[in-house]
């Protein structure tokens, strides 16, 4: 395992989501008091839904954060698979003042992901086209996608962000994505796991030979950044 990698491996998703917090709060604090704000991007999908409810409730200096998304699906944002729109109900409706960073999910995604470059841009830290997250928190299919990174989807890409129709779940298709080029300047990422089904993908994605096509969260991998698993006792059963 890479020396800037590290597993925490906790019972159940309410213990990952609550070690999540801590360490999310840790770095935010940090960013805040080194810089001046803190800059994050968020993840889509069930997972990080008890994070986003924990941290609801903490108190944080959240007019200095800066939200942005890993991927976005484009759909209304009234709609249940609009990762902006669920996120509100759950924290932006309870944390008062803050900095939100949509993707536009009304466009079509070509032009969603244009646009949604354009405002990496304003944050960009040169001499890179985009901010470097503070933190990136990440899931992982069961497919072994990150983001909205698909298995197949291509690997060499030097744009921050990509749109993308990828079939996951019962999911809307077109997406919007960050490219790991984005990701891997991160300084720190989280990736959250939880549940059996993703046991067998999770113990490939970190113990496999880099397939970056079938794998796509072996993708990640900041030159100058850590990347903290926290994986439940389910996902984990096959390390
Ligand atoms: C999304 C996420 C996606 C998600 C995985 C895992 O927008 O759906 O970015 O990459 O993290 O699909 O989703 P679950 O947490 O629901 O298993």
């Amino acid at each position: 395992m890479k020396s800037n990698v590290t597993i925490n491996v906790l019972s159940n998703l309410e213990e990952l989501s609550e070690a999540a917090k801590i360490s999310f709060l840790e770095i935010a604090n940090e960013s805040i008091q080194k810089r001046g704000r803190f800059l994050i991007s968020l993840s889509g999908g069930n997972t990080p839904m008890k994070l986003y409810e924990k941290l609801a409730h903490e108190k944080l200096a959240w007019e200095k954060v800066y939200f942005f998304w890993g991927d976005e699906r484009c759909v209304p944002v009234d709609d249940a698979g609009n990762c902006y729109g669920q996120t509100k109900k759950i924290l932006f409706d309870k944390i008062g003042q803050t900095n939100i960073q949509r993707i536009e999910s009304e466009l079509e995604p070509a032009s969603a992901a244009k646009a949604y470059a354009n405002t990496l841009r304003d944050f960009a830290e040169p001499p890179l086209d985009w901010p470097r997250f503070d933190l990136a928190l990440l899931g992982m299919g069961d497919d072994g996608h990150t983001a909205s990174l698909f298995p197949g989807s291509p690997v060499e890409v030097n744009s921050a962000t990509v749109a993308v129709v990828a079939n996951y779940q019962d999911r809307p298709a077109n997406r919007v994505s960050l490219t790991q080029n984005v990701f891997n300047t991160a300084r720190n990422i989280f990736f959250l796991v939880s549940g059996s089904s993703k046991a067998e993908t999770l113990k490939k994605v970190l113990s496999s030979e880099y397939a970056p096509l079938e794998l796509p969260a072996q993708r990640i991998d900041p030159q100058n950044g850590k990347v903290v698993w926290f994986v439940d006792s389910a996902a984990a059963s096959l390390l």
